[in-house]
């Protein structure tokens, strides 16, 4: 096992109706902003009840933080920080929300220009203003870790950066939220968290017995639960499990002493910031395809997995690994993902050149746990992906 230091101080609290705790949770003199997104929080009464719990703060606030959230968006909110000294921020929304107020709380006193933060991809270690969450979508994880993904809308640049004073203080994570989520941004957390946990598992055998045995327990309980809470959202027990795995996928636990991928994520954002897709769905086109490409330095974790979580018996190593990739593609299409790029763009030809040369100019060139994923290798990913 790779020695760790395992920093991870978010107080979370989950369950349901635990988001009256907020009164207590900000400290009754702070100057509060709550940055939220296109307005479900109306609709499902998760305003409500924020308003409710903090009716003795002083709460000002901010809405419409986009889905991938936007730089340009963003630097409003941080300017409405110091105009009004705030010095709380409360994010409540999905992943984009968190996400968002993770850069407004880095933005708000950093010196010099904050695109920075993202093109430099700037470690935030200190100087974040202090912020918490209430969780409306469970998927990302970004409720219990440090990072975010910021575009830059003029460029169309999706950029992740982070840094250890990123985490929240605290994140409510109430599973009632789920009930009223739309069918697809259910199919979107079961994916993104499930390859989330891919990303730390599907790399080559290492010592750490444990770690693979949580990721292999998470992946398993997201296909036993689900197609039930895409179906049934309003079941608190499934709800419960979903969001439980979601913020356990992403959360640093199971990334501790183990080599990590991460190459799926940075091509899908690509897809993301060229066609809007969902986050999710880029994660489905990609994943399979890079498994395909780097079969040979990843079949003997792709038949562990294959067989542990899938119960695939196989004579060979190869059997059981491309057995295990065609398992994913079916579950990814239970969940309802399309899986390939010509179904969401009639422009997708030139989808691997533009990725290429992007990775190329930030220099890009080795990615993957073994640093073998080169630029050539992105292009036979994302070409086999069309
Ligand atoms: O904006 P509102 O009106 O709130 O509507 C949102 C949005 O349209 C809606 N929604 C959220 N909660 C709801 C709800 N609708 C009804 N009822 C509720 N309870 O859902 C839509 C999508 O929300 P969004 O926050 O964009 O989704 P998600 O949580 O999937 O976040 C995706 C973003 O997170 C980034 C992605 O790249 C993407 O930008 N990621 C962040 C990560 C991190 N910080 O660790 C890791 C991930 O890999 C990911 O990259
Ligand atoms: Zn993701």
């Amino acid at each position: 096992m790779q020695n760790f230091q395992y920093y991870n101080p978010v107080n979370l609290v989950f369950g349901k109706g635990q988001t009256e705790k907020l009164a207590t949770l900000i400290p009754q003199n702070a100057k509060v902003l709550m940055v939220y997104g296109g307005g479900s929080i109306f609709k499902n009464g998760v305003h409500q009840q924020v308003a409710d719990a903090l009716k003795d703060h002083n709460v000002t606030e901010f809405g419409g933080v986009e889905p991938n959230p936007r730089f340009e968006t963003l630097m409003k909110a941080v300017q409405v920080v110091k105009d009004n000294n705030i010095d709380f921020v409360l994010a409540v929304g999905g992943g984009s929300v968190i996400d968002g107020v993770k850069f407004i709380s880095a933005a708000a006193n950093y010196e010099g220009d904050a695109a920075e933060i993202l093109r430099k991809r700037i470690r935030i270690e200190e100087n974040a203003l202090p912020f918490g969450t209430v969780l409306t979508l469970p998927a990302t994880g970004s409720e219990m870790n440090s990072g975010s993904v910021v575009t830059i809308e003029a460029t169309h640049e999706k950029l992740p950066f982070g840094g250890p004073a990123l985490f929240p203080q605290f994140s409510i994570c109430d599973p009632s939220v789920v009930a009223s989520l739309p069918t697809r941004q259910v199919q979107n957390g079961v994916i993104d968290a499930y390859t989330h946990v891919l990303e730390q598992y599907l790399t080559y055998p290492h010592d750490a017995l444990l770690q693979d045995r949580i990721a292999e327990g998470i992946l398993q309980t997201l296909i036993e639960i689900g197609p039930s809470v895409a179906e049934n959202p309003a079941d608190y027990k499934l709800a419960a499990n979903f969001m439980w795995s979601c913020t356990m996928a992403l959360n640093g636990l199971i990334q501790q002493g183990v080599p990590s991928d991460w190459a799926t994520h940075m091509i899908g954002h690509e897809l993301t910031a060229l066609y809007e897709i969902d986050h999710a769905r880029t994660l489905a086109i990609i994943a399979p395809n890079l498994y395909r490409v780097m079969f040979e330095t990843k079949k003997e974790k792709l038949a562990q997995y294959g067989q542990r979580v899938w119960g695939i018996t196989a004579n060979t190593v190869e059997e059981a690994a491309t057995l295990a990739i065609e398992k994913t593609v079916q579950f990814f299409h239970t969940m309802g993902m399309d899986t390939k790029l010509s179904n969401y763009t009639e422009e997708y030809q030139k989808t691997a050149d533009f990725i290429v040369n992007r990775f190329q100019e930030r220099g890009w060139e080795a990615l993957g746990e073994r640093q073998n994923i080169t630029p050539e290798k992105v292009r036979a990913i994302v070409e086999l992906s069309y």
